[in-house]
Formats: structure tokens, sequence, C-alpha cells
């Protein structure tokens, strides 16, 4: 299962903290680049409310990177630019060696690439544990027959096995969160994005969900953008990424962990 652990240090070494971008400060696209963005811009309302203001962003396979801010910072707002979600009015961006400027792309890396966790984590209600981890196979054509082991591996690994057949609306706050994540783990994707996951949870479950998170993409060498205004998540990321008014401050020259 670890694809990627070979110069990230999957359960050995961790990435640096503090790390620089590519010195030369070139884009060249090595493969275990996953997310190139420089000079990202995005506004809303026709302009006039600015919300990123020149974004520089390199994530490499395996590390765990923590976009936090505060609430308005523009976490959420970059996470949607790095998923296809929303597009920037410019800068360039290479996700997973694709551009989410193109549909072609964006659909590619949302059905075999990314993975996506929510503050509310966006489950079908009146469908059970077990049809909602489906829907990402469903979404890629993979047949039933061929996901029906993966649900119960990605459920065992979590804990939530025995609630497979439970519906979403009769299930925990934080067993919807471990489906989540196992829905965003569904098809083996190369980057996950996590947008404030404990954020609707209490401190215990919270760190619960943390954990898992980490250990799971640790295991899987899979690489994990963390959108969260928790200090004490962020620093237990590999790299601390401070978002400040649009921008990621000390970005071009330390990492900013601590
Ligand atoms: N679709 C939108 N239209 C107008 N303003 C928006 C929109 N989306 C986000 N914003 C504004 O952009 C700023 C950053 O939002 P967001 O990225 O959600 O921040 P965060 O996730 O860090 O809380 C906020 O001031 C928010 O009100
Ligand atoms: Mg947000």
């Amino acid at each position: 299962m670890n694809k990627h652990e070979s110069d990230t240090g999957v359960g050995g070494v961790p990435p640096p903290r503090g790390y620089t971008s590519t010195p030369g400060g070139s884009n060249s696209l090595t493969p275990d680049i996953l997310v190139a963005g420089r000079g990202l811009l995005k506004s809303y309302d026709a302009g006039r409310v600015r919300v990123l203001n020149g974004v520089d962003l390199e994530v490499r396979a395996g590390e765990i990177v923590a976009l936090w801010g505060a609430s308005g910072s523009g976490k959420s707002t970059l996470l949607h630019l790095l998923g296809g979600l929303d597009i920037a009015d410019a800068g360039e961006l290479t996700v997973c060696g694709l551009d989410p400027r193109n549909e072609t792309h964006r659909i590619e890396l949302r059905r075999q690439h990314l993975g996506f966790v929510f503050q509310l984590h966006n489950l079908i209600p009146d469908l059970t544990v077990e049809e909602n981890l489906r829907v990402p196979a469903l979404a890629a054509g993979i047949p039933q027959a061929a996901t029906k082991a993966r649900v119960r591996e990605l459920a065992e690994s979590v804990g939530i096995a025995h609630r497979l057949n439970h519906r979403i609306q009769d299930i925990s706050g934080g067993e919807r969160q471990r489906t989540a994540l196992c829905r965003a783990l569904m098809n083996s994707p190369k980057l996950l994005l996590a947008d404030e996951p404990t954020g609707s949870l209490d401190e215990e479950t919270g760190d619960t969900v943390f954990n898992l998170l980490r250990h799971l993409v640790r295991e899987r060498g899979i690489a994990v953008v963390l959108a969260t205004h928790e200090r004490r998540f962020a620093e237990q990321c590999d790299r601390m990424l401070h978002v400040r008014q649009g921008r990621i401050e000390g970005s071009g020259s330390s990492g900013g962990a601590k």
C-alpha cells in the first residue's frame, strides 16, 4: 500500500520541518511533488473581496501539511482550489500532475487522485455507512463486487465495521467523521484534502479522528493538506503553514513549523 514511501520517510525519518521550495525557485515537477501552486489569487464579489493574495505552496508525497489560521483567513478557499472545486483568478497550480482549471483534468483528479473530508462530512443521511462508502467507487465505475472487501477493510481500520448497516442519521458524530474518512480513502487517493475534519466534534472525539487520520495516511503513504484553526492539530503535522489574510506567512523562506 505504501506507494510513495521512498523519499518521504513514511514510517521512518519524517520530512524536514521548515521545508523550503525547490532550490533555484523553479517548479520543475518531480514525481513526488503533488501540489505546486504559485502566486494564487482569488477574489469574490467581482473583485471586491480579495480572499487569496498570492499563495505559494508545495506539497510532497507522504507529508501532512497544516493550513492553520483564523476563521476567514482563506483556508477553505485554498483547499477548494486544490480540489478543483473552485478556480483561481490567477497564478499557476498543478495537482497530481494535472491542471485543476481544465475540466477533464478536474474530473480525473476527483475520481482517481483526491480524497475529501469536510467539517460537515457531507454523507448521505438516509443511506447506510456501507452505501456511503460505496459512492466514490460507483462514481469511478468500479463494480460493487470489487469493493466489498475494501469497504470492510477500511471500516475495520477505523473501528466502525459494526456500524456498516446503520444509517448515517443513526450514528454518532465521531462515527460519521470516521465514515467520511473511509469514504475519502475508498479510491486510494494520492492526496487527501481535509477541511476542519474535527471542527464539529468534541475535543476527545476530535483527537481520536485526527489521530486516525494521521495513522491511516502514514500507513498508506498519502499526502494530506489539513485546514484547521486548531493549533494543537496543526502542530502535530509535518509542516504548519500559517494562513493569514490570504497569504501563507513565511512561504518561500521557512515552513513555519514550531
Ligand atoms: N463564495 C464566496 N463569496 C464571497 N465571499 C466568500 C466566498 N467564499 C468565501 N468568502 C470569503 O472569503 C474569506 C475566506 O473564507 P474561507 O476561505 O472560507 O476562510 P477559512 O476557511 O479560513 O475560514 C471570508 O471572508 C469569506 O467570507
Ligand atoms: Mg473554512
